[in-house]
């Protein structure tokens, strides 16, 4: 206290000095990352958007002005030679909700998948349900240092999956980078390695998502994407669970603001 307060000379205020306090503190308290405006260049979709400065993962996203179940994310991140996939979890948890990972095929093209977690030790499994994917061509490319992948998701949205935006302004969701290459790359089921560039959640704003624009920045999407055979059914029932549930216990806290510190500033 000696420390802090000795800067503060007389003639400033309580209201200065509190502000020098809290900046001061704020540093050692965990903080979760809102997301902010960001436009894509390519198409003029206007997103909300969470982005790490440590890892550059970014993940955006634009809704109806009136919410239903669709979206459009935007999903940009860094590669390793190429390697590498990123992604996003509709609540701030792994397991139960609807998750959606991103990687470059190899041959210049970008792969994205379904898929839902009922562990935290394996690769979580492509699932197909009543929500598909059309890809945004025009804001999609990947090279060997970076990929951006811009996407409609219609029936994304929901509380079975563990988002319903018709109902919250904002909401808890998470994020996944890892660097390794993906095995068979070149299919949705492709086996994902652990996210070891980084992982954690952030609130999104979804009140300042919403957008009278969002029909006309559908209309670019292409042709819905299928998944690979043997992708299983989304378990409604491990979705709605884990989604409504919110924070688990404590540990997970202490984890995860110990992961997160350096992505969120
Ligand atoms: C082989 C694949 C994967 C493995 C082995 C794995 C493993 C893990 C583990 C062990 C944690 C907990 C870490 C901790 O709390 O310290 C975790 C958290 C997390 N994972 Fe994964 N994961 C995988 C794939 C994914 C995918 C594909 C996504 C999303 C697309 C994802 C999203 C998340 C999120 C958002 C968290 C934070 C959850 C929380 O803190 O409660 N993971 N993962
Ligand atoms: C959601 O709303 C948008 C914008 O009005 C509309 O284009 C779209 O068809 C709606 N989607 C669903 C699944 O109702
Ligand atoms: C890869 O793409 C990113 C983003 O489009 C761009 O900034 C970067 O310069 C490209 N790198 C190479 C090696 O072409």
């Amino acid at each position: 206290m000696a420390q802090i307060s000795k800067p503060v000379r007389p003639h400033r205020s309580a209201t200065t000095s509190t502000i020098i306090l809290l900046t001061l503190l704020s540093p050692c308290m965990a903080q979760t990352k809102t997301t902010s405006p960001f436009t894509d260049q390519a198409t003029g979709i206007q997103f909300q958007r969470f982005f790490g400065a440590r890892t550059n993962f970014g993940f955006g996203i634009a809704l109806p002005q009136t919410p239903n179940t669709s979206f459009i994310g935007q999903l940009t991140f860094p590669l390793v030679n190429r390697a590498g996939w990123g992604g996003f979890s509709l609540t701030g948890d792994m397991e139960g909700p609807l998750l959606m990972a991103a990687w470059a095929d190899g041959a210049g093209g970008v792969v994205s998948s379904f898929r839902q977690a009922f562990d935290e030790d394996n690769d979580p499994p492509e699932v197909t349900g009543a929500f598909s994917v059309r890809p945004i061509a025009e804001a999609t490319s990947a090279n060997g240092s970076f990929l951006t992948y811009t996407f409609l998701c219609e029936g994304c949205l929901g509380a079975a999956l563990g988002l319903d935006a018709a109902a919250a302004t904002t909401a808890e969701m998470g994020w996944a980078l890892g660097s390794r290459a993906v095995r068979n790359p070149g299919s949705s089921a492709g086996a994902l390695a652990f996210h070891d560039t980084g992982f954690g959640d952030f609130e999104a704003d979804l009140a300042a998502a919403r957008s009278a624009q969002f029909d006309t920045w559908a209309a670019l999407a292409g042709a819905p994407l299928q998944p690979a055979a043997g992708a299983r059914a989304f378990d409604l029932a491990a979705g709605d669970g884990e989604g409504d549930s919110g924070d688990e216990g404590g540990a997970d806290e202490g984890d995860r603001d110990g992961e997160e510190s350096d992505d969120d500033d």
